[in-house]
């Protein structure tokens, strides 16, 4: 169920820890299409309501819906190195 989502942002988001409340968790998006984005805003619950395994999902920048659904490729796997014809050292040669 990846995702893909517009951001325009270049810089970070500075929290000043002097603002939080401490009786409050800080909920930081992972969903990636949150409105407050660094911040979590219930948005998530667009996503665990309508997206499905094997599917890559594009979302509008604006107002966060879905707008294409193609099918979720994997990424290639790393390369394989090649084959030796002499096995690796077991231990570490001495000096
Ligand atoms: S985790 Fe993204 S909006 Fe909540």
């Amino acid at each position: 169920m990846p995702r893909l989502v517009y951001h325009r942002a270049t810089d970070p988001v500075k929290i000043d820890p002097k603002t939080l409340d401490p009786e409050k968790l800080l909920s930081i998006c992972a969903c990636g299409i949150s409105q407050k984005f660094p911040f979590c805003d219930g948005s998530h619950k667009k996503c665990r309501a309508n997206e499905q395994p094997g599917i890559l999902y594009v979302y509008d920048r604006d107002n966060r819906e879905v707008v294409e659904e193609r099918p979720d490729v994997p990424p290639a796997p790393p390369p394989v190195p090649p084959a030796s014809d002499s096995p690796p050292p077991t231990t570490a040669p001495s000096a």
